[in-house]
């Protein structure tokens, strides 16, 4: 494989791994704030984010690279109101799509039909979160200010559960 789409697939594992870490401070944040449905919401998205490391992590053993796993950055984030995640976690959905582009361009470059086949999942997936994330926004300006909104939004949040993503390698 071309040694750039390498690295970057590479630097991926480790940006998902991150995007989980990140997940999961919001989890912490929520938990601390007596918001289980919320907590419970980044919980599971802190675990599709390690499904998504991983599957970077096959895909690349899968076609004979040698993998390099660093070090994984401390969650650099603050959060005062409890829509400043909602508000983070939608910016860092749209700078990861940036990443999956930019890798997909590199792909591209270099006639790699097969990376770029396997990331038009994550191109999919992308699109998924962005409005997921968004739709959070949306819903945190209608109804957050009102207590038993809240609750009710608190309680739609902690209906959410976990399943494996639909791609496997
Ligand atoms: Fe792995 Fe939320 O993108």
């Amino acid at each position: 494989m071309d040694k750039n789409v390498v690295a970057l697939l590479n630097d991926q594992i480790n940006k998902e791994f991150y995007s989980a870490y990140l997940y999961f401070d919001m989890a912490n944040f929520y938990a601390s704030k007596g918001l289980d449905g919320f907590a419970n919401w980044y919980e599971i998205q802190a675990r599709e984010e390690q499904d998504h490391a991983i599957l970077f992590y096959h895909y690349l053993h899968n076609n004979n690279e040698d993998v390099t796993l660093e070090a994984i950055a401390k969650p650099d984030k603050t959060f005062e109101t409890l829509s400043d995640p909602l508000q983070a976690a939608f910016e860092h959905e749209q700078y990861v799509t940036s990443l999956i582009n930019a890798i997909y361009a590199a792909a591209q470059d270099v006639n790699d039909f097969r990376t770029v086949q396997f990331l038009d999942w994550f191109v999919k997936e992308q699109g998924e979160e962005e409005k997921n994330a968004g739709d959070m926004v949306t819903k945190m300006e209608l109804f957050g200010s009102d207590p038993k909104s809240l609750y009710m939004l608190n309680s739609e949040l902690a209906a959410r559960t976990y399943s494996a993503p639909s791609l496997t390698l």
